[in-house]
C-alpha cells in the first residue's frame, strides 16, 4: 500500500504538494508500512546489550521533518559504550542505536523548506544544535533502520562529491575533530598536531590537519596502521607499544619544539603524556575517554600551567560547524577513510568488529545492502 506523507494543516499548496508526493511516490515505487530496525535489548548473558532486528512501523513525518530512506550508517565509539554499558554515554536507555547516517529524502512534513523528495541528506549529530554554543547532549539517535524521520534543521545535504557511505562517517568524528582543530584552536600551516590512535576521530583530524598544511603526528599500537598514516600525509609516527614514553618520541620528531595542538582521545590515561607533548601556548581539545581511566571533563590546571597550554572539553559540533566542515571537505576534495563495509544483515558483525580495535578510520554498515 502507498503511503503519502503531508502533514499539519493543509493548505491549497500543501494539498497540491501531498499530490505531487503521491505522484513521486507512485513513480520510485511505494514505500512499505514497516521497516527492518536494529535496536539495542538486553543480552541474555545478563550483562550488556546486544542488536536485534526487529519489525516495526514506518515513522511518518511532523510537519517539520522529513522521512529517509537511509542507505548507510556509520559506527563511533559511543555505539559500543551504549552496547556494553561500561561507560557513560549520556543516553538514558539504549533501544535504538546509531546516530551517524546517510540516505534519500523519500517525503516531507507539511512546513519542510530546506528539502525536497530525493535530497540526499545527512543527519547532523545532536538533534537540536543548529548554531552557537552547545546547551546539552543531545546525540541523535536510531539511524540503524531502513527508515528515519528527522527535523529538517538538524539535516544537512551531502556533498556533491560524496556518496552516502562517505557522508555517513562525518556526523560525529568529522566535525569533533574540524571544532577541535579550527573552532577551538586555530590550526595554522605548519603547525604540530597531535592524534592518538588511529581510529575515526583521529583519522579525521589527520586528514583534516594534512590539509591545512598543518604537521600531523599520530600514534598508534600498529606499525601497519602508521604505515597507512603516512600514506595520509602524516609528518611523523609512535607506536605507543613500543614507546610507553610516545611523548618523549614526540617531541623528537618536532626538534623538541612540542605540538601546537592535541586532539585528545585517550582521557585520564593518555593525558599527563599529551600534555608533555605539547608547544608553549599549545591546546588540547579533550575529546575522549578510550583508555579505562575514562574522560577528562575538567581542566587539569597543574598540569597545563607550566606548558602555558588552553584547554577545551569538546562536544562534536552544531550544524554549522558540520556545514563548515563539508566546505573545507570539499575544498580540498577529502574523502572519508572507510576500513569496511558490512551490509545491513550483518551489523552484529559490525559492532564486533569496532571492538575488535583492528580497524583504520571508520566502519560502516549499507543499510541497502
Ligand atoms: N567529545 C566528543 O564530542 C566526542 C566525539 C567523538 C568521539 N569521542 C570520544 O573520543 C574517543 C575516540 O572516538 P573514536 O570514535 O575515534 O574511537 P575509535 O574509532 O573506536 O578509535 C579506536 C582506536 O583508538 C586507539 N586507541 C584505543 N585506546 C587507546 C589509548 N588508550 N590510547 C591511544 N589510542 C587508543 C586505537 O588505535 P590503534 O589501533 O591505532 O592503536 C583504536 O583502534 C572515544 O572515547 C569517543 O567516545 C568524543
Amino acid at each position: 500500500m502507498k503511503r503519502m506523507y503531508i502533514t499539519g494543516p493543509m493548505t491549497h499548496l500543501a494539498m497540491l504538494f501531498s499530490i505531487c508526493l503521491f505522484s513521486i511516490s507512485v513513480a520510485s515505487g511505494a514505500e512499505p508500512d514497516s521497516m527492518r530496525q536494529w535496536q539495542l535489548a538486553k543480552a541474555e548473558s545478563g550483562t550488556g546489550y546486544t542488536t536485534v532486528l526487529k519489525t516495526v512501523p514506518v515513522p511518518a513525518p511532523a510537519v517539520n521533518e522529513v522521512l529517509v530512506r537511509m542507505r548507510a550508517v556509520s559506527l563511533n565509539r559511543k555505539d559500543i559504550y551504549a552496547q556494553d554499558r561500561s561507560m557513560e554515554t549520556g543516553q538514558a536507555t539504549p533501544g535504538l542505536s546509531i546516530s551517524d547516517g546517510a540516505g534519500d529524502v523519500i517525503a516531507i512534513g507539511a512546513n519542510v523548506t530546506r528539502f525536497k523528495v530525493g535530497d540526499r541528506v545527512v543527519g547532523a549529530f545532536d538533534s537540536v544544535w543548529i548554531d552557537g554554543a552547545s546547551t546539552g547532549y543531545r546525540s541523535r539517535q536510531g539511524l540503524l533502520s531502513e527508515y528515519v524521520v528527522m527535523t529538517e534543521d538538524t539535516v544537512l545535504p551531502i556533498p556533491a562529491y560524496l556518496n552516502y557511505e562517505e557522508a555517513a562517517t562525518l556526523p560525529c568524528a568529522a566535525v569533533t575533530a574540524w571544532n577541535t582543530l579550527f573552532k577551538a584552536a586555530k590550526l595554522q600551516k605548519d603547525e604540530y598536531v597531535l592524534l592518538q590512535g588511529t581510529g575515526g576521530v583521529s583519522i579525521f583530524g589527520l586528514q583534516l590537519a594534512a590539509a591545512a598544511g598543518a604537521r600531523p603526528i599520530i600514534t598508534s599500537s600498529s606499525d601497519a596502521k602508521l604505515e597507512q598514516a603516512m600514506a595520509l600525509g602524516a609528518f611523523g609516527t609512535v607506536n605507543y607499544r613500543t614507546y610507553p614514553d610516545w611523548d618523549i618520541n614526540v617531541r623528537k620528531l618536532t626538534n623538541d619544539v612540542g605540538v601546537m595542538h592535541v586532539l585528545e582521545v585517550g582521557g585520564q590515561d593518555t593525558f599527563p603524556k599529551a600534555v608533555a607533548s605539547l608547544a608553549k601556548g599549545g591546546h588540547i581539545g579533550s575529546i575522549g575517554g578510550l583508555g579505562e581511566g575514562g574522560f577528562v571533563r575538567e581542566a587539569p590546571e597543574d598540569l597545563l600551567k607550566p606548558y602555558n597550554a588552553t584547554w577545551s572539553y569538546i562536544y562534536v559540533g552544531s550544524r554549522t560547524d558540520f556545514e563548515n566542515l563539508n566546505a573545507f571537505m570539499t575544498e580540498h576534495q577529502i574523502h572519508p577513510v572507510i576500513d569496511r563495509v558490512f551490509p545491513y544483515a550483518e551489523t552484529p558483525a559490525a559492532y564486533d568488529y569496532m571492538k575488535s580495535g583492528s580497524f583504520f578510520g571508520k566502519i560502516v554498515i549499507a543499510i541497502d545492502k
